[in-house]
C-alpha cells in the first residue's frame, strides 16, 4: 500500500504562489468534440494545471481525448467515476493506468472488494492516483434520503471515504462542505478534490446550476483542499482565459494572504 503521505507530495503542489495556485485548478473538457475540448484546453492551458476528462468526451472520442493533456504538458485526470463489480473495475484501473493518465475516479459506493482490487491495479502503476468519488455534489441529505441513505451527506462522505482509504485509496472527491471534517478524519498526507466551486457563491451572484452543495475557490482553499474542479464558470464564460485567471489569482491570495 502506498505511504499515506505520499499521494499528497507526489501531486508537487509546492511552487511559486501564482504557479502552485495554477496546479490546483483542474479545467473539465465537458465539451462534444475533440476539436471544441482542443480549442478550449488550449486557450485556458496557461492559467490551469490539471485537464479533466469526463464521460461526455470519452465516449465519443476515447484515448484521442487524452492525447490533448500530452500536446500541452498538462496532467490529465480520467473522470469515469468507475463501478462495477470488481474484476470489471480493476481491469479498466489498469487500462487507464496504460493510457498514462494521473488520475482516475472511481465510485467509493462499489464496495471494499471493488474499492481494493482498483487499488491494487493502481499500484502495479506507474504514478496512478485513484481518487475516490463520495457522494456527488448534486446530491443533497434528501436525494441520499429517497436512495434510503441514513445520516447526512456530510456524514455519508465520511463513512465512504474511510471505506476507500481502508482499501488503500488516498485521494477523495468531496464538497468543500466536507473537506474539514474529511481533514480532520483521515489526516494531512490525503490528496482532497472538490468540485462544486463557484465563485461568487458567498454573494450569491452565483449560478450552482445542477451543483447542490457549492463554495467559492477561495472557502473550498482555506477548507483544506488541494485541488478544485471548476467546469462552468470557465467554459461558459465570455472569456474564458480572464475567468481562470480570476480564479487562480483567488486561490493564491488565499494559500498567501500576503502574496
Ligand atoms: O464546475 P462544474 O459544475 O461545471 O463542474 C462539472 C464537472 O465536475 C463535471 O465534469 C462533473 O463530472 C464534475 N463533477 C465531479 N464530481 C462531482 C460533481 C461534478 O467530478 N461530485
Amino acid at each position: 500500500m502506498a505511504n499515506i503521505g505520499s499521494v499528497r507530495q507526489r501531486t508537487s503542489l509546492g511552487g511559486s504562489s501564482l504557479d502552485e495556485a495554477r496546479r490546483r485548478l483542474v479545467f473539465p473538457l465537458d465539451y462534444a468534440s475533440l476539436d471544441e475540448a482542443r480549442a478550449a484546453a488550449a486557450r485556458v492551458a496557461p492559467s490551469i494545471g490539471v485537464l479533466k476528462v469526463g464521460l461526455e468526451l470519452f465516449v465519443r472520442e476515447g484515448p484521442a481525448a487524452i492525447e490533448i493533456g500530452r500536446e500541452l504538458g498538462l496532467d490529465v485526470f480520467l473522470d469515469l467515476k468507475l463501478h462495477d463489480i470488481p474484476q470489471t473495475v480493476g481491469r479498466a484501473v489498469a487500462s487507464a493506468a496504460a493510457l498514462g493518465v494521473r488520475y482516475l475516479t472511481v465510485h467509493a459506493g462499489g464496495g471494499a472488494e471493488m474499492l481494493k482490487r482498483a487499488a491494487q491495479e493502481a499500484a502495479r502503476s506507474q504514478g496512478l492516483i485513484l481518487l475516490a468519488v463520495t457522494v456527488l455534489t448534486s446530491l443533497d441529505d434528501g436525494d441520499l434520503a429517497a436512495q434510503g441513505v441514513q445520516g447526512s451527506a456530510s456524514e455519508h462522505v465520511l463513512r465512504l471515504a474511510r471505506l476507500a482509504r481502508s482499501a488503500g485509496i488516498h485521494g477523495f472527491v468531496a464538497s468543500p462542505h466536507e473537506v474539514p471534517a474529511l481533514r480532520q478524519a483521515l489526516g494531512q498526507g490525503e490528496l482532497l478534490v472538490t468540485p462544486g466551486i463557484r465563485p461568487g457563491a458567498d454573494e450569491g451572484g452565483a449560478r450552482g446550476d445542477d451543483q447542490k452543495r457549492i463554495a467559492t475557490p477561495s472557502a473550498a482553499i482555506s477548507a483544506g483542499a488541494d485541488l478544485l474542479v471548476v467546469g462552468r464558470p470557465i467554459r461558459d464564460a465570455a472569456d474564458p482565459l480572464a475567468a481562470a485567471r480570476a480564479i487562480v489569482q483567488e486561490i493564491a491570495h488565499t494559500l498567501h494572504p500576503a502574496s
